[in-house]
């Protein structure tokens, strides 16, 4: 078979992307992106790693994901926004989906309102199908800045095109310090030998706990800095992989160690059902220690002068213990430190994975069939053109539903 076209991602030639965000972020404070799925989970998933979370790196804008269509989230964005120092990434790869497309109408509407067409133009770039969409078909009409997702390149596997290094050049990532990250990755993950290939491993491991009925996959980084990559990884193992009624590999996305006091009981005491994928820093780039002096309490004496990076470690150890005693499976990847190369890795570590997982379960990763179905559900309620004909059967559908709700209760 031909390699999946994610693949090639790390040898892509960052240049163009790199040279526009370079010529961009001194007149910019923030950067609006517009994008769901896999149009904006990776773009989320850098910035919660590799930026202070509410904050920007010096000298660069902030990033603001808006993915979901709730009117609060963009109603008090842009009310706290400076018009002339915004730009908005419109991130599809379809240059279709429902709530990228309203988002985008009403970041183009807030620009123009407050600077004119012209002005407004400059501060939207599309990342979309170089050729297909209507979003490429008005980049193209209005003369505004794009960047290609590469067609033979799916969406939820497209951190590392456009989607993901666009962004991530405008917050001050090092862009080529993850695609060498990724790059070494995949060099790993063409090893025969599952011992000496991580990506092999992981899947391996995780289908053969599906197998033996361990079908929750609970994805527990103990850093802040991964709570993001949990979720990007949930949705790749999810949509990649839920394709067959027989076979349910289900992720859930938590952390270590706030979740510890909340799911963990389940994972030791509840259904023996799960495997859980623990993963931590070996390195923080900050310690914060606790100070050093008698307390007089037991609860605070021996905490004195430990670090709460030390803490934090000693909590994953004793979650790990726990899950033993209780016989739930775990796993532990170590990153030396959360910095551009280690992330790039860990990305091409989990694509390649699901991309493995889907061979072992015999089905196709690459494809959404359910997530298309949704999305031409909602068109059709709409009222969207060339779709409102399936609007009858799903009429009937909604209405046998609602009856058989109105029957039980
Ligand atoms: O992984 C996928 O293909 C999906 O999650 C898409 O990324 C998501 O539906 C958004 O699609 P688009 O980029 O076409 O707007």
């Amino acid at each position: 078979d031909d390699p999946p076209g994610y693949t090639r991602l790390p040898e892509a030639d960052p240049t163009a992307l790199l040279d526009f965000a370079a010529a961009r972020v001194d007149d910019l404070d923030d950067v609006i992106l517009l994008g769901i799925g896999g149009s904006g989970l990776g773009a989320r998933m850098l910035r919660y790693a590799l930026v202070d979370p509410a904050e920007s790196r010096p000298g660069y804008p902030r990033l603001h994901v808006v993915d979901n269509v709730d009117p609060r989230r963009l109603y008090y964005l842009l009310t706290t926004l400076d018009a002339v120092a915004t730009l908005a990434l419109v991130v599809t790869k379809s240059g279709s989906t429902a709530e990228t497309m309203a988002g985008y109408a009403v970041v183009r509407g807030w620009l123009e309102a407050t600077l004119g067409v012209e002005e407004a133009r400059r501060r939207l770039v599309a990342v979309t199908d170089p050729e297909k969409g209507d979003l490429r078909a008005i980049a193209d009409a209005d003369g505004l800045d794009t960047f290609a997702v590469p067609p033979e390149v799916g969406g939820r596997f497209s951190v590392l095109s456009p989607v993901g290094l666009l962004p991530a050049a405008l917050m001050g990532l090092d862009v080529t310090e993850l695609l060498t990250g990724a790059a070494l990755m995949r060099r790993a993950a063409l090893r025969p030998a599952w011992r000496s290939n991580p990506a092999l491993a992981l899947a391996l491991a995780l289908h053969q706990h599906h197998q033996d009925g361990r079908r929750n996959v609970a994805v527990m980084p103990y850093a802040d800095g991964l709570v993001d990559f949990a979720a990007w990884f949930a949705q790749l193992w999810a949509e990649s992989l839920g394709k067959r009624s027989d076979y349910g590999p289900t992720p859930q996305a938590v952390l270590g160690a706030t979740d510890q006091h909340s799911q963990l009981q389940l994972y030791t005491q509840g259904p023996r059902d799960r495997v859980v994928w623990l993963l931590e820093t070996a390195e923080h780039d900050v310690e914060v220690a606790v100070p050093e002096r008698e307390y007089g309490y037991a609860s605070l004496d021996y905490l004195a002068g430990r670090g709460l990076g030390e803490l934090l470690a000693a909590e994953r150890r004793g979650t790990t213990l726990a899950l033993i005693k209780a016989g739930t499976p775990s796993l532990l990847t170590t990153l030396p430190k959360l910095e551009e190369r280690e992330l790039g890795a860990l990305i091409f570590l989990c694509e390649a994975a699901v991309s493995f997982s889907g061979r072992l379960a015999e089905l196709n990763p690459y494809d959404q069939p359910g997530v298309e179905d949704g999305k031409r559900a909602t068109y059709a309620l709409l009222g969207r053109p060339g779709h409102t004909e399936r609007r009858e059967a799903d009429a009937a559908l909604e209405s046998r539903f609602d009856d058989d709700l109105v029957s039980r209760a």
